[in-house]
């Protein structure tokens, strides 16, 4: 599967622009994590790119979300190992994280979440001027971002990173595709 093959297939099954971005977002921060522990950064951009691509197709049904992505994800050409990633991010089917790549993904998600918001709230609505420190501070503001999962973020311990340097690597890969993201 090329980065190609998976942008046309998002292409035709997502029409939101906001979740193109997230996914976008995710790919990106996904590559960082790679680069960072000596992974395939090509296999985990690609999972964090297509990781919810069937959120329109299954409409908020929870039980079928993520299991549609990783079969799509699948016939695209992805590994097992992908297709697993894509499967377990959704919570609602108990399946534990096993794999770095499965962990990595779930924190990755979530954090995109208090990245953009963090983005949000300044008045120029730009990632340029965020802070580490101020998305560490915003961490512990339960009410700001509520959405973004905070047990599911601190995750990335399991991986060996900190907080505060999985948040600063999340940011700096994010600030990589502001243009594209328009922030
Ligand atoms: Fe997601």
């Amino acid at each position: 599967m090329t980065r190609d093959d998976a942008l046309n297939s998002i292409e035709a099954n997502v029409e939101n622009r906001n979740l193109i971005n997230h996914m976008l977002t995710t790919e990106a921060i996904m590559r960082a994590l790679a680069r960072r522990f000596g992974e395939d950064e090509e296999e985990w951009g690609l999972t964090g790119l297509l990781h919810d691509i069937d959120v329109e197709l299954t409409e908020g049904n929870m039980h079928s979300h993520s299991k549609l992505g990783a079969d799509i994800a699948r016939e695209l050409g992805a590994t097992e190992g992908m297709a697993r990633a894509i499967l377990c991010h959704n919570e609602a089917h108990g399946i534990t994280p096993e794999t770095s790549l499965e962990k990595a993904l779930c924190c990755a998600d979530p954090v995109t979440g208090l990245i953009v918001a963090g983005a949000l709230v300044r008045p120029d609505k730009k990632l340029e001027g965020l802070t580490t420190k101020s998305l560490m501070k915003r961490f512990g503001e339960k009410r700001f971002a509520a959405g973004a999962d905070r047990q599911q973020i601190a995750k990335c311990r399991e991986m060996g990173l900190e907080l505060e340097d999985f948040i600063e690597l999340g940011l700096e890969a994010m600030k990589g595709i502001a243009e594209e993201l328009g922030l």
